[in-house]
């Protein structure tokens, strides 16, 4: 073992020391369970588990704690760098400077514990790779789906089976949105613009409705599942914004509900990774998932299917993951076991071929907004027949919107590339105005 592995390992003598950088939402979500349950996480632990120190920018915002003098600072380096503190909490989000915080932490042979999606999926393989040099954890539970506690089932409850494929509701904005849309008639833009006033939203909500949040917990959850590399560039993701409430309602026509789902199969040795509105069995169990929640549904092999669903945010929900994490980075501390159980599941990962989304086969819902004129059907059913593509259904119902009426397609099975060039000359056609909704369909979920 190397001298700074073993400098790592070694015990401390007192309680177990935590510095936790970012007081924001969940940070003082933290430091309230913290305190709430002192007593019970000390007898969990087997011996006093004590924040040491917070770092944040803003030292006046009163967040309804009460801190002692000294204990909330400006520079992040006090904790990262103090000799005293064993575990880091990082919860500043985005790239830098949490990434080169963590490093630091990491190359001082402490444990580190963080909500930070977006740094894992971009920086995930260094800061693991580290961490196993230094012999430290990271945990990262909260980074996925919140207070459900999904990266401990993919990555210990479930580690004697083999995964097939997972499909998750890990958006909550995402999910509040088209549920408000589908079950009270609203319109997107409408429904966010009051999520945002609610607060449920953020001002800015590109990272969540348009797939870019999902993709990066897709990306740590395939790794985990398949113990695949799943760089974040080969996750095509697809956000929700160009869904209307036409579609929705046409879905349920259909027998579907609408979802924004991240999506991951192991098929052979290959897998597929893809986020994007879903149209799924109104009946299924994870279509009734609704609201701000969160749910993964999971098909392996041995166990079969199984459901985890929860709050997939907010202050307390997410703390719960966070200090989940603290305890045992702080046991595995007191036992001189640090990275016992593989960051990701998987000690070495293992090379899968990642499917690229045009060979995707899947059944599709096209809406496309049509002239009310004799020949239209058929010469959309042509482009479709030459793309080898198969009709399954086609509903076309007076329902004008500006001139053009809705002409609504199921296609039988087809390949994603078919489609794509079907769609393109679909779309030039004189008859055809504006873009045309494509909706991928999954009736076999399991
Ligand atoms: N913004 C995320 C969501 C929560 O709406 O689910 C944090 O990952």
């Amino acid at each position: 073992m190397s001298a700074r592995r073993e400098a790592a390992r070694q015990k401390p003598s007192g309680p177990i020391k935590v510095g936790l950088i970012g007081l924001g939402t969940i940070g003082t979500g933290v430091v309230k369970l913290l305190r709430r349950n002192q007593r019970t996480i000390d007898e969990k632990v087997g011996c006093g588990l004590r924040l040491v120190r917070i770092a944040d920018l803003d030292l006046t915002r009163g967040r309804g704690l009460r801190l002692p003098a000294g204990l909330l600072v400006r520079d992040a380096r006090r904790i990262v760098s103090d000799p005293e503190i064993d575990i880091v909490i990082e919860l500043i989000g985005g790239l830098e400077p949490a990434r080169s915080l963590v490093r630091a932490a990491i190359e001082s042979g402490k444990s580190v514990v963080t909500a930070n999606k977006a740094m894992l999926a971009v920086h995930g393989k260094e800061l693991f790779h580290e961490a196993r040099e230094f012999g430290v954890d990271i945990g990262f539970e909260a980074s996925v789906a919140g207070g459900i506690p999904i990266i401990r089932v993919l990555r210990e409850g479930l580690s004697a089976d083999r995964n097939l494929s997972l499909y998750g509701i890990v958006n909550g904005t995402s999910n509040y949105i088209l549920s408000r849309m589908q079950e009270e008639g609203r319109e997107f833009g409408e429904v966010l613009a009051e999520a945002q006033k609610r607060g449920l939203a953020e001002a800015d909500p590109s990272y969540d409705v348009d797939g870019v949040d999902a993709a990066h917990k897709l990306a740590l959850l395939a790794r985990l599942a398949f113990g695949a590399e799943v760089p974040l560039e080969r996750v095509p993701a697809e956000g929700i914004r160009g869904l209307s409430q036409t579609d929705l309602s046409f879905a349920a026509e259909l027998g579907y509900t609408v979802k924004l789902l991240a999506i991951a199969k192991n098929v052979g040795e290959e897998i597929e990774v893809r986020v994007h509105p879903t149209m799924i069995p109104k009946h299924h169990v994870i279509a009734s998932v609704s609201g701000a929640y969160n749910a993964i549904y999971l098909q392996s092999e041995a166990l079969g299917s199984s459901m985890y669903f929860g709050l997939g945010a907010g202050m307390m929900p997410t703390a719960t993951a966070v200090v989940a994490d603290v305890i045992e980075a702080a046991r595995a501390i007191i036992k001189g076991c640090q990275g016992r159980v593989p960051a990701l599941g998987f000690p070495n990962s293992k090379r899968l071929r990642i499917k690229p989304l045009g060979e995707l086969r899947s059944e599709y819902y096209l809406r496309i907004m049509a002239m009310d004129r004799p020949g239209v059907l058929a010469e959309i059913s042509s482009i479709l027949g030459r793309n080898d593509i198969s009709i399954a259904t086609v509903l076309q119902k007076g329902r004008k919107i500006g001139g053009a009426v809705p002409v609504i397609i199921r296609t039988h099975e087809a390949l994603e590339r078919d489609l794509n060039r079907a769609v393109r000359a679909i779309t030039g056609l004189k008859s055809v105005r504006g873009r045309i909704v494509r909706v991928r369909i999954e009736d076999n979920l399991g």
